[in-house]
């Protein structure tokens, strides 16, 4: 079957340490655990999107090491297209993780292989590209590939979704224009708006200037307080359900990759921002990347509670 959600981005191998606290320069801590997990956040999408029920495919690059190829059959075993992911030379992307007490993590990543997604790898597989109908980027392989990709699902007319993460600076002015649904969590908004994102009133200011700069439409995800959504004729804020949060890594990829999904499955915006905002709970609830994104299954069970 065509997959409808094609994810053009990064693959990596997350090393994360649970620690009582986040480290301060220059300070050793004990950390009280050690676990290798695939993720990346262009991965961790398309697990989401697959998981709560897309046909998915991926574009993107792995090293030619041992995390390469557990990356891949990572996303195989969820019934993942990967023909479109190349193997080159040298090392997988690394992401460096720690997660403290409160569940916050901080995060170091060596793009490895993710830095060599040229634009001229993504153009060799248009044919992934043209099957999609929404296509999601992310910012962790080089920005000419993002810039390319988002163009092309553009020209192509598909649904294209930029995830601006993680935070950078401004986004290229022309890149807003490709954009159907830009999704940025508060940090993001801030830096591509200019706004310190604190309050719902200045994820508004934020939106309206994502807006202004030529997004279709915004989805800011607040964490904890939900997500506000903006498409210059209206705001609706969407609370978050409650959970007790132990792991919020890869949250906001699960999010997407509901919305996403969601979306290729014919469900309104409201409908498919509910369901990413249920699936996104569920993850912080359970500790990794890949491992704490849920199936369709665990969001219809939750969806009733
Ligand atoms: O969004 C979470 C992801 O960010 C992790 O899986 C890690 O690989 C980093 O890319």
């Amino acid at each position: 079957m065509p997959a409808k959600v094609v994810v053009v981005g990064s693959l990596n191998m997350d090393l994360v340490t649970r620690a009582e606290r986040l480290p301060r320069g220059g300070e050793t801590l004990a950390g009280k655990s050690f676990a290798t997990v695939s993720g990346g956040k262009g991965a961790n999408q398309a697990v989401a999107a697959a998981r709560l029920g897309a046909e998915v495919a991926m574009v993107g690059c792995v090293g030619d090491d041992a995390y390469g190829v557990q990356l891949r059959d990572a996303l195989l075993a969820e019934g993942i297209d990967c023909q479109a992911v190349s193997v080159v030379e040298g090392s997988s992307g690394v992401a460096l993780i720690v997660v403290d007490d409160s569940s916050q993590n901080a995060i170091v990543i060596v793009a490895g292989g993710n830095g060599q997604l040229m634009p001229e790898k993504v153009a060799a597989v248009d044919a992934v590209l043209q099957q999609a109908e929404v296509i999601i980027c992310q910012l962790e392989v080089p920005l000419a590939t993002v810039g390319y990709s988002l163009q092309r699902g553009r020209e192509l007319g598909k649904t294209v979704i930029l995830n601006p993460a993680p935070a950078s600076g401004p986004l290229p002015e022309q890149w807003y224009a490709s954009i159907d649904y830009l999704i940025p969590n508060e940090s993001e908004a801030g830096a591509l708006s200019g706004v310190v994102v604190d309050s719902l009133e200045s994820a508004e200011q934020a939106a309206n200037r994502l807006l202004a700069a030529g997004a279709g439409k915004v989805i800011i995800t607040l964490g904890a307080q939900g997500s506000l959504f903006a498409d210059g004729s209206r705001f609706e804020h969407f609370p978050a359900p409650k959970v007790q949060a132990l792991d919020t890594t890869a949250a906001g990829d699960t999010f997407v990759g509901g919305f996403a999904a969601a979306l290729a499955a014919g469900k309104s915006e409201a409908e498919a921002i509910r369901f990413g905002q249920v699936a996104a709970a569920l993850s912080v609830t359970r500790a990794g990347a890949q491992p704490s994104i849920p199936t369709q299954s665990d969001v219809q069970a939750f969806i009733p509670s």
